[in-house]
């Protein structure tokens, strides 16, 4: 069964074809990386118009890729929430054309529990039941996981995302748009143990997750707890005390990151641990979840580099299940900013 998956949640506008859920045929991502960095983040009304843009001929390069025509594609499915409402409606639309043109099924797909399965796209499949934690500029949550389709939320950051925070700290420390590769880079050179930035809800029982204190310790370390925009603007740090603060601070984050996953697995009994979106990608969280997960006899399952950040691929294999669970959306599919 071959899947075309379109994505336009967030500045990626994505398209794949996979066949029967974990067969990448093709998966074409156009990044507007570049445009939003001018701007410092995402300016979701530029989003939407190069979305616009784009839609059409990333999904023409994705069937070229995948040598197939349009009339062999057996279903469409495409990312309806969460995400920016403007630009989740470019990939709505186009996805409910096409289904309508070729008469085949349309599957709305949740954004957050596609990040979960490109852990599972290239791998065996993991053991359930496992904790998973979707990791990205929008969102940082624990989820419970008995399968593809089952996910049960089991705690989420009560402020900014962790990926959020690299972004905000990256414009802080000067190293551009997007935050996380610029820090992971950056930290790299630098000494994690120069500073000790503060870990919140480390210690709490709960399962979430809070970041902006910790985005502020860094603006106040950097320049001082009265910093303006215009102290911010005429900053210019020594490349050494950047790379100390940039590793302290992927420190705390993924000392977080780490720490709850794995006591979260442990509470409820999983067997494995998944790990998806962008800032799963992050190379001192890989590296510790492999450590820590391989001390408590856990399986870990991250998404491939090529999966991590938003992409169509993860859509069209979640979309695969979606379609052998029944599900079918309609006409009547609406965009939904939250999940
Ligand atoms: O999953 P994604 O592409 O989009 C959302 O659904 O949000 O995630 C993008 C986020 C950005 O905040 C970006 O800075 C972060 O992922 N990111 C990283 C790394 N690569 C991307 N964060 C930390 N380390 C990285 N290597
Ligand atoms: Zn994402």
């Amino acid at each position: 069964m071959k899947i075309l998956g379109i994505e336009s949640s967030c500045d990626d506008t994505a398209a794949a074809v996979v066949e029967d859920g974990r067969k990448l045929l093709s998966s074409v991502v156009s990044s507007q990386e570049d445009i939003h960095a001018a701007f410092g983040g995402i300016v979701p009304e530029v989003a939407c118009r190069k979305h616009i843009e784009n839609i059409l001929p990333v999904i023409e390069k994705s069937l070229r890729d995948s040598g197939m025509r349009l009339d062999e594609i057996d279903a469409v499915a495409v990312t309806a929430r969460p995400g920016l409402i403007g630009a989740l409606l470019i990939g709505v639309t186009a996805a409910k054309t096409l289904s309508w043109a070729l008469d085949v099924p349309l599957i709305d797909v949740n954004h957050l529990h596609a990040h979960i399965y490109g852990a599972w796209m290239s791998d065996a499949y993991p053991q359930m039941p496992a904790l998973s934690l979707v990791v990205s500029g929008g969102h940082t949550s624990l989820y419970v996981t008995k399968g593809p389709l089952q996910h049960r939320q089991i705690g989420s950051t009560v402020d900014d995302a962790a990926g959020e925070a690299f972004d905000k700290v990256s414009n802080i420390l000067k190293l551009g748009f997007p935050g996380g590769p610029a820090i992971d880079r950056a930290a790299a050179g630098g000494n994690p143990k120069a500073v000790n930035f503060p870990r919140a809800l480390l210690n709490s029982e709960n399962n979430n997750f809070s970041f902006s204190g910790l985005k502020t310790a860094v603006l106040y370390h950097c320049l001082g707890q009265n910093a303006s925009r215009e102290a911010m603007e005429a900053a210019n740090f020594d490349p050494a005390f950047v790379a100390d603060v940039a590793a302290c601070f992927q420190e705390a984050v993924v000392d977080v990151l780490v720490n709850k996953t794995c006591k979260a697995a442990q509470r409820s009994n999983a067997a494995s641990v998944i790990v998806g979106g962008g800032v799963a990608a992050n190379s001192l969280l890989r590296a510790r979840l492999s450590e820590e997960t391989k001390n408590m006899g856990l399986s870990l399952f991250m998404a491939p580099m090529s999966l991590c950040r938003d992409n169509a691929a993860m859509i069209a294999g979640l979309g695969f299940h979606l379609l052998k669970s029944g599900r079918r959306a309609d006409m009547s599919l609406e965009a939904e900013p939250s999940a």
